[in-house]
């Protein structure tokens, strides 16, 4: 079985990740969407309810998991028995970032790979954090992330 993991933060999961999970699930048997507990993020979401969106958010999707993970992204992907490791690259500004994080995880773990999907057109610019700005200022987000996303959005920041 051919298994991927789609790691990050998810505070919250939008469109655009749920975009690249899209494209990852065409090309793997199974992708793991895996949570991180700790990211060095001020999250707005504590762990157990970014893991629980993230899971209300693909539930239509088959062959996506969602799990969590603490310490390093390596073991993580070792102990689900994933050789390859998913990233969205949108545009060129996170690349030296995407760059650090490939080169620091090749240094732990030489046998794990990681692949750059590219979101579509209308995600290139979205992160979590915008959607939050806007939403706590009352600007529209609609079609930028998943409708459970947007209720648990509203019942912790309006
Ligand atoms: N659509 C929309 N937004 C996207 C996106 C897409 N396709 N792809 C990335 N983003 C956004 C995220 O929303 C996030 O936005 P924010 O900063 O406004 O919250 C930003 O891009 C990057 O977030 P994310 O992709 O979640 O990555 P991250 O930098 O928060 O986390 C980890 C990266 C979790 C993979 C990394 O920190 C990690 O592996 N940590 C574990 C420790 C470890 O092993 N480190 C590696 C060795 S240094």
């Amino acid at each position: 079985m051919n298994i991927a993991i789609y790691p990050g933060t998810f505070d919250p999961i939008t469109n655009g990740h749920i975009d690249i999970l899209k494209k990852a699930v065409r090309i793997f048997d199974k992708v793991i969407i895996a949570v991180a507990e700790e990211t060095g993020k001020n999250t707005l979401f504590n762990i157990e309810e970014r893991k629980n969106i993230c899971s209300g958010a693909v539930k239509n999707i088959a062959k996506v998991e969602v799990s969590s993970f603490d310490g390093l992204v390596v073991n993580f992907a070792k102990k689900m028995n994933a050789s390859t490791m998913i990233r969205g690259m949108r545009a060129v500004s996170d690349f030296e970032y995407e760059l650090q994080l490939v080169l620091m995880n090749k240094k732990l773990d030489k046998d794990i790979e990681t692949i750059f999907l590219l979101p579509n057109f209308e995600y290139l610019y979205l992160s979590s954090s915008m959607v939050k700005k806007v939403m706590k200022l009352g600007g529209k987000i609609t079609g930028l992330i998943p409708e459970n996303v947007e209720t648990a959005m509203r019942e912790k920041i309006l």
